[in-house]
């Protein structure tokens, strides 16, 4: 459950569950402002879809 999703800035899968269900985030957008996930190089944006695809 604490994979990390994105290697750049070191974002486990957690903590982007966690800006889903606790700040709102529903976009890779709102999860990088959020989470700074996927800021550096993007290769782990389907990854991200994906995560906020089976958690709303
Ligand atoms: S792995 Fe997420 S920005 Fe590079």
């Amino acid at each position: 459950m604490s994979e990390i999703i994105c290697n750049c800035m070191g974002i486990t899968k957690q903590e982007i569950v966690d800006a889903i269900k606790n700040e709102g985030c529903k976009t890779f957008e709102d999860i990088q402002k959020v989470t700074e996930a996927g800021t550096v190089c993007g290769g782990c944006e389907d990854d991200i879809n994906d995560i906020i695809k089976e958690t709303l």
